[in-house]
């Protein structure tokens, strides 16, 4: 598949801006970056990041090491500011404005319509089957890459927020086959810890329209971090790095990624896995018990996404008790939706104490 024939042509045609870091080493007596010589702090961190310079563009060590954690080689993997940006980015280089389109299959996350509207791209959705457990409507899908002008990224999640699902391995397969020579299949992957399943990371050896979203702001409990990667063929990758900002990651945030995914931190990881695994299995059988609660959908990820009689009141029962819960009762298909996170221990003994007296409540309210 030739990437550069659906990437945008000012894109591939650009000669990209080098930073002084990418040009040069970054020792020896430093004058060609206009920083200052020295920091101002007085302060043990700002000596040993080196605050007053700029930060290496794509740090080797925490590159290795991402490559290492995901399973594929360094050539794969653009470090990111979350993968907020790897969307961003993505849409920027292969969406012409007025043009070219993306796919989404909500309910979804909201940010690839967002990247879509401010590229000035067009966003065409195929709806979940809300019947069939929010599942994807394959069919539809393989008619949309095949049929409609312009698609270049379709956006999948797996496990899907807010609906917690996963998509089969051979779906997977008949989307890249429908996106062979067209377009890019962007397999959001931010939650894929939480459950059993594989994650296609290793894919892109094999499927050059595959992209793989991961990032260290779930499983890895660093989203202050602003930590994603976007694992891709090596073309995709040097095309983003077109695009990206010349130095994206704040010194501080490369040393706290680092911190969050060595020694210590990788056991931590793995029980909090766990601990996520456990809540949510917990809050599952609570859920259940409710009578009151309409529907929720079992969920492969660190939240669980329930149907209610009021949305809005309990969102405002919760608040009052300090427990914020996200209102998707205005989003298509999740009329009376809310979803919660599988927190600590404490967190999921204070949401159950407030979704038992909220039953207790409106029962009360009826009779
Ligand atoms: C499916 C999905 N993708 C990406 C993100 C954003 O990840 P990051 O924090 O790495 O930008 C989120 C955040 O909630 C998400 O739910």
């Amino acid at each position: 598949m030739d990437i550069y024939s659906i990437a945008r042509a000012e894109i591939v045609a650009m000669k990209p801006y080098v930073s002084a870091r990418n040009s040069a080493a970054a020792d020896g007596v430093l004058l060609n970056a206009n920083e200052a010589p020295f920091p101002h702090v007085d302060d043990a961190k700002w000596q040993r990041l080196a605050l007053n310079r700029y930060p290496p563009p794509q740090p080797a060590l925490l590159k290795s090491r991402l490559a290492e954690l995901y399973g594929v080689s360094e050539s794969n993997l653009l470090v990111t500011r979350g993968s907020d940006e790897g969307i961003d980015l993505l849409t920027r280089v292969f969406c012409r404005p007025g043009q070219d389109a993306i796919v989404e299959c909500t309910p979804c996350f909201g940010m690839y319509r967002i990247a879509a509207t401010i590229q000035a791209a067009k966003v065409i959705d195929v709806p979940r089957l809300i019947g069939q457990g929010f599942k994807i409507d394959f069919d539809h899908l393989e008619k949309v890459i095949d049929e409609r002008e312009g698609v270049r990224l379709v956006f999948l999640t797996t496990p899907n927020n807010p609906t917690g699902d996963l998509i089969e391995r051979e779906d997977l397969e008949r989307v890249l086959r429908a996106c062979e020579d067209k377009a890019l299949l962007v397999l959001d992957e931010a939650y894929i810890e939480f459950c059993e399943a594989e994650s296609a990371s290793q894919w892109v050896k094999k499927w050059p329209q595959l992209v793989v979203l991961r990032t260290l702001s779930k499983a890895w409990a660093a989203a202050g971090v602003r930590c994603g990667t976007v694992i891709a063929d090596p073309v995709v990758i040097g095309l983003l790095q077109r695009v990206i900002a010349p130095y994206p990651l704040a010194a501080t945030a490369i040393d706290a990624a680092l911190q969050g995914i060595c020694g210590d931190a990788v056991g931590r990881q793995q029980e909090f896995v766990k601990l996520v695994r456990r809540g949510r299995a917990e809050l599952q059988a609570f859920l259940s018990k409710c009578d009151w609660i309409e529907e929720f959908w079992e969920s492969e990820a660190n939240f669980i996404l329930l149907r209610v009689p009021d949305a809005g009141s309990l969102v405002a029962w919760c608040a009052e008790r300090g427990i914020r819960i996200r209102d998707f009762s205005s989003q298509p298909q999740l009329a009376a939706c809310v979803r919660v996170t599988i927190g600590s221990k404490d967190d999921l003994q204070a949401l159950k104490s407030a979704l038992q007296s909220f039953g207790t409540h409106i029962a009360g309210d009826v009779t």
